[in-house]
């Protein structure tokens, strides 16, 4: 497993660039196979989620090439074959298949999902939709069979907007030629990019980015080019390396607004926040403020995705923090980690009880999931003396180059296996 040596103490400096967006790119490359042609893809990241997603393409029969962050994809010669549980456990971008080989082939098997330990990662509501939709579904205990073509308009409410089961019923609707109204959807931007890539394949599609979602699919789809939306939560990861360890960061291309509770949450601790169109400047001249309340909540609400890294700023914030999980059942795993690091948090239930220590040590830590990762070595390098991470194949997963990033930008970091 890599590990990384971190030299906390070294301040932040410069301008950094955003890569596309993982979690906008893993369910575009799933809908590659609805229209049986050939998509080209813009600012496509090179993160091994990614190439665990173009594996499975290339399982199914797809022709896919990479050239830097463009990505060709030919899914006119598709094998009608099962994903493996090796590669379905990979990611959690591989759950999305399902509905687009619904909407290719009529059939989906489900064997297992991948993602994150920060909860249990149910698809149950994924499941309820398709049956909603007239789709066959039997589960075994060897994965999920879904079977048959959407055969009526459907109606679903969703109970919570989950943005997995929002994908997948937009992606399973895709070439039915009746009506599919999805209530209570998710509205995360990366819905809407995906939308957009529907879109260009034909597919009517209105209400992305609201609650309420219509789509009108095609029997013709046709060939697509789509750009990838920057990574909004990579940007704030930026921001959080120069609220732990300090400095001065212009991180482009990027609307800040695709971040905003984020970015208010660093302003509201103290730190410089400038925004410009398509790009922000943090700036940390002082020792950060707590914060009373932090609760994460779907889009536009604060992510959940970015809670790790709220935690690790307010340790050595001045004054008690609350920060609260309401997405994921689990996803506290960064806060022991940093404990180990000498912050002073408390779990009780669904919050953490943050009380700010001047300075965190260096120690040796190991990452349970990307965000995890992410906010251990932010930590880091903002610590007294070393730390030794290891676990960096998480960080891979979201990050193209997040170390090599931040050491550009001054931090000192070296891979040591
Ligand atoms: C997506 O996961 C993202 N992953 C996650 O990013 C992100 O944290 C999450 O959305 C929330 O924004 C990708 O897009 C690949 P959900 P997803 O379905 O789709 C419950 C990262 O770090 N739920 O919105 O799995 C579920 O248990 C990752 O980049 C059900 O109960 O998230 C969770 O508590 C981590 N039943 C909540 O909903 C279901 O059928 C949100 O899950 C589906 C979900």
């Amino acid at each position: 497993m890599n590990r990384y040596k971190i030299e906390g103490g070294y301040e932040l400096f410069g301008k950094i660039r955003v890569h596309g967006s993982k979690n906008a790119a893993l369910p575009i490359l799933a809908a590659t196979i609805v229209n049986g042609g050939k998509s080209i893809i813009h600012n496509c990241p090179d993160l091994s989620d990614v190439s665990s997603s173009l594996e499975i393409l290339k399982f199914l029969g797809c022709k896919v090439q990479r050239d830097g962050s463009d990505i060709f994809v030919d899914s006119s010669c598709l094998y009608e074959r099962d994903i493996p549980p090796s590669a379905m456990c990979q990611t959690r971008g591989s759950t999305i298949f399902a509905g687009a080989l619904l909407a290719r082939c009529k059939r989906a098997f489900i064997a297992g999902s991948g993602g994150c330990c920060i909860g249990l990662r149910p698809i149950d509501l994924h499941l309820k939709a398709f049956r909603e939709m007239g789709i066959d579904v039997s589960c075994t205990e060897m994965g999920v069979l879904c079977r048959g073509a959407q055969s009526a308009d459907a109606e679903i409410v969703l109970s919570f907007p989950s943005v997995g089961a929002t994908e997948n019923i937009m992606l399973a609707a895709s070439s039915y030629s009746g009506l599919t109204v999805i209530h209570g959807a998710a509205k995360e931007p990366e819905i809407q990019n995906l939308a957009d890539y529907l879109r260009c394949i034909g597919v009517s599609i209105i209400g992305d980015g609201t609650e309420k979602i219509e789509i009108t699919g095609t029997s013709h789809p046709c060939d697509a080019e789509i750009d990838i939306i920057p990574d909004r939560i990579v940007a704030a990861t930026y921001a959080c390396a120069v609220a732990c360890s300090g400095g001065r960061v212009e991180v482009c291309r990027i609307a800040p607004s695709l971040l905003s509770p984020y970015l208010d949450a660093l302003s509201s601790m103290g730190m410089s926040v400038d925004v410009a169109k398509d790009s922000f400047v943090v700036c940390k001249n002082h020792r950060c403020r707590s914060l009373p309340l932090v609760s994460t909540a779907p889009y536009p609400g604060f992510p959940t995705d970015c809670q790790p890294l709220i935690a690790a700023p307010l340790t050595t914030a001045s004054g008690v923090s609350l920060v609260e999980e309401r997405v994921f059942e689990n996803r506290f795993g960064h806060c022991h980690r940093l404990a180990a690091m000498g912050a002073d948090i408390d779990i009780s239930g669904s919050t953490a009880v943050i009380k700010g220590v001047e300075r965190l040590c260096g120690a040796t830590v190991d990452a349970c999931d990307l965000r995890c990762g992410a906010a251990l070595t932010a930590a880091a390098l903002g610590a007294e003396g070393f730390t030794y991470l290891a676990g960096a194949c998480y960080i891979e997963r979201g990050y193209e180059n997040l170390f090599s990033d931040f050491t550009h930008l001054g931090a000192k970091i070296e891979r040591i296996e």
